[in-house]
């Protein structure tokens, strides 16, 4: 459950925006809660006044701090954990990974300006400011509706079928392809005879040409992040297949053998992002269907991609952008063929002694030699299960030295094998001579 405080200096604004349809819908269900504070009641003055003139002079009045200040620490005492955003057109451009950010969250703030803009001191009471877009709106309210419609639709269970939150525009980083319903043919217009066919490996490869074209056509700029976000080795040597690693912190086996769900750690996250981007790996996938794991490792991609960190160290950015969450091993499956519009073949890393192997050397060639994606799959505690295994494609041979201990950390293990199958080939030939 998601529960969105909207501090406005008009409470009833957004009940009719948000009373209709799916939101309506979440709040029954009790997907989300959103309670409006009437800003006037953190006043202390007979009028309730919450504006005052600008210091320096200028058009319009300013928000005072006192009322919104009083109302930020009220929210802070009753939700400890709030995430409280100032809606401004100075803030960050809010978009569909800052949305699926939020939808991680317990509990959201939302603060609305109003008249010519706020004290700026406010500012330093708030953990984020986001911008809806580049126009100057009247007040917040109608930009708190947006991010609350944006982000409680990515609630699991909120949208009748959940999966389709993930066709959207945006979520892909493309924009959606054209759809079609009856009838057939309006005023001469035909719905194009792909989408008739009955042929869904067609339908798929269609769809996905289109948003290409559709992005490239009116949004070249997300394009743009697509690229920087899946860093293309280009040169001859380098594989031609895309490559993307999952790090699975579910199903995997503890020391007893049992089946469970491990911790996220912040150094997993970074190493294996930075070896992933040295190597070309197109996306890093951190796999948990933990709620709490999941918002713990959003905090440590988004504090290098977009926050502070993003400015304090630009190579851990980059390192960073190839991160990516998912909830499962189908979903990064998903993913990966909505952005290449192809099943990856799956290849499994294991200590264990496992049946047939396939060697680096194969998989290398394959790697060079193929155009269909791969998805190189590695566990934490103690490995991958059995039912994993036997889903994938190639078990990869194992990496071993000439001692019978065996306990690389997952962070070495992927650097290993990302170095025996992506490194540059002549420096593998000059440590074998
Ligand atoms: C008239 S605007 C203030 C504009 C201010 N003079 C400026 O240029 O930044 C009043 C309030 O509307 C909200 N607002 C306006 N444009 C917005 C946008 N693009 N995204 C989010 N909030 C916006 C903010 O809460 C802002 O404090």
């Amino acid at each position: 459950m998601l529960k969105f405080t909207v501090i406005t200096i008009f409470p009833q604004m957004l009940d009719s925006a948000l009373g209709h349809s799916i939101l309506k819908k979440a709040q029954e269900k009790g997907f989300i809660e959103i309670e409006q504070i009437d800003l006037r009641v953190y006043t202390h003055d007979r009028h309730h006044v919450t504006d005052d003139y600008p210091y320096g002079g200028g058009q319009g009045m300013v928000m005072k701090p006192e009322p919104l200040v009083a109302a930020i620490e009220a929210a802070r005492r009753k939700y400890a954990n709030a995430r409280v955003i100032l809606l401004a057109p100075q803030g960050r451009v809010f978009n569909q990974s800052a949305a699926a950010r939020l939808a991680l969250e317990k509990e959201i703030v939302l603060i609305c300006g109003r008249y010519e803009g706020i004290d700026n001191r406010i500012k330093a009471f708030v953990d984020e400011e986001l911008s809806i877009g580049d126009y100057t709106l009247s007040g917040g309210e109608p930009a708190a509706n947006v991010v609350i419609d944006a982000v409680a639709r990515l609630i699991p269970g909120v949208l009748g079928n959940e999966n389709s939150p993930l066709e959207d525009s945006f979520t892909t980083g493309l924009l959606e392809y054209p759809q079609y319903t009856r009838p057939e043919d309006f005023r001469g217009m035909k719905v194009p005879d792909v989408l008739l066919s009955g042929d869904h490996e067609k339908i798929k490869q269609w769809r996905h040409e289109q948003s290409v074209a559709l992005t490239r056509e009116r949004r070249p700029d997300l394009l743009a992040e697509t690229a920087t976000r899946n860093p293309k080795p280009t040169e001859s040597g380098a594989a031609k297949a895309a490559v993307y690693l999952a790090l699975l912190h579910f199903p995997v086996y503890d020391k007893n053998h049992q089946v469970v769900t491990t911790s996220v750690t912040n150094m997993d996250i970074h190493d294996i992002s930075r070896s992933g981007r040295t190597y070309g790996v197109s996306g890093f996938y951190v796999v948990t269907p933990v709620k709490a794991l999941q918002k713990l490792a959003r905090k440590i991609i988004d504090h290098w991609e977009t926050g502070y960190g993003s400015e304090y160290n630009v190579t851990r950015k980059q390192a960073l952008e190839i991160a990516r969450i998912a909830n499962s091993l189908d979903d990064v499956i998903i993913d990966i063929e909505r952005e290449t519009g192809k099943k990856p073949a799956l290849v499994v890393t294991s200590a264990r002694p496992i049946g047939s192997r396939t060697s680096f050397t194969a998989l290398r060639d394959m790697l060079n030699n193929n155009t269909r994606p791969f998805l190189i799959i590695c566990g934490t505690g103690w490995g991958l299960t059995e039912a994993i295994i036997s889903q994938s494609d190639y078990v990869l041979e194992a990496i071993e030295g000439y001692t019978d201990y065996n306990h690389l950390s997952v962070r070495s293990a992927a650097a290993i094998v990302l170095d025996r199958l992506m490194g540059r080939q002549g420096q593998i030939d000059r440590r074998q001579s």
